[in-house]
């Protein structure tokens, strides 16, 4: 890793940083066990005592075949869209792996992503480099920017952030945990970012002071409403659901 070159998001544009940077900002919250390496050219976590590694990669089969199979079927895209034909500004408060917002980038839509794990923004950031890098994928993820922070910190300080149309959120579930169904690489996400669900209720509540308009929750299927509230109304999957709360029509 000595020799590696990191790139933070800036303006739209990549910027250089020196690895110290990097260093310092996951001395701050090193998490035992965990570390970063590259694994076929991929920047890759690992964890000392475990055989599982996890890395973003958008070119996978995949994230590709969701994409590709008509994405408008897909619950994301029409809970986040509704009847909205035009291309969207979305904040996605947790961007995790970036799935969710690559996909709705490669709808067209604009996404500007927070994730406050220096690991998994590490991760999605190298993905994103990869990304744009691919001339299949490069229009996707030109579309989205991402940052480095926690969403509610971020927020306060967007002065654009009168310009989302949609607010999404995708907070950890309980459920996963203990679902035979998650995947085993995702059990290392799951280990490394843990359930907080005070965490979960304060980005709610903070998603409707600061913007009314419209915001998307993904939830466990049986599972509460975030601070309780009923929404507006929902899209119901297998083992999950979106709760859509809008305030005019989208
Ligand atoms: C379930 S994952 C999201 C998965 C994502 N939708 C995807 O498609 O890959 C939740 C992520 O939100 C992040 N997160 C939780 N609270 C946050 C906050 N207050 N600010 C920024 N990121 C947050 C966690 O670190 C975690 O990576």
């Amino acid at each position: 890793m000595m020799n590696t070159v990191y790139y933070l998001p800036k303006d739209n544009n990549y910027i250089e940083v020196p690895q110290s940077i990097y260093v310092r900002t996951l001395s701050t919250q090193l998490q035992s066990g965990f570390y970063l390496t590259y694994i076929d050219q991929k920047l890759t976590l690992c964890h000392t005592s475990s055989k599982l590694t996890l890395c973003v990669d958008f070119a996978n089969v995949e994230i590709q075949n969701r994409i590709k199979t008509n994405a408008a079927k897909l619950d994301l895209v029409k809970a986040v869209e509704g009847k909205r034909k035009t291309q969207l500004s979305i904040l996605d408060m947790t961007a995790g792996l970036g799935q969710d917002s690559f996909c709705l980038a490669s709808r067209g839509h604009h996404i500007t992503a927070i994730e406050q794990n220096p690991y998994v923004f590490l991760l999605v950031n190298d993905g994103l480099i990869r990304a744009q890098q691919d001339i299949k994928l490069q229009d996707s993820a030109s579309r989205i920017r991402l940052y480095f922070a926690n969403a509610i910190n971020f927020a306060t300080l967007d002065l654009s952030h009168q310009a989302y149309d949609v607010i999404y959120l995708d907070p950890m579930f309980p459920e996963r945990l203990k679902s035979a169904k998650v995947k085993k690489n995702m059990q290392l996400l799951h280990q490394l970012v843990g359930i907080d669900e005070q965490n979960n209720d304060a980005l709610f509540l903070f998603a409707q002071s600061f913007f009314a308009k419209k915001i998307v929750v993904k939830r466990p299927r049986l599972g509460e409403f975030l601070v309780g509230k009923r929404p507006t109304s929902q899209l119901i999957a297998k083992s999950s659901r979106f709760d859509i709360y809008a305030s005019h029509t989208t």
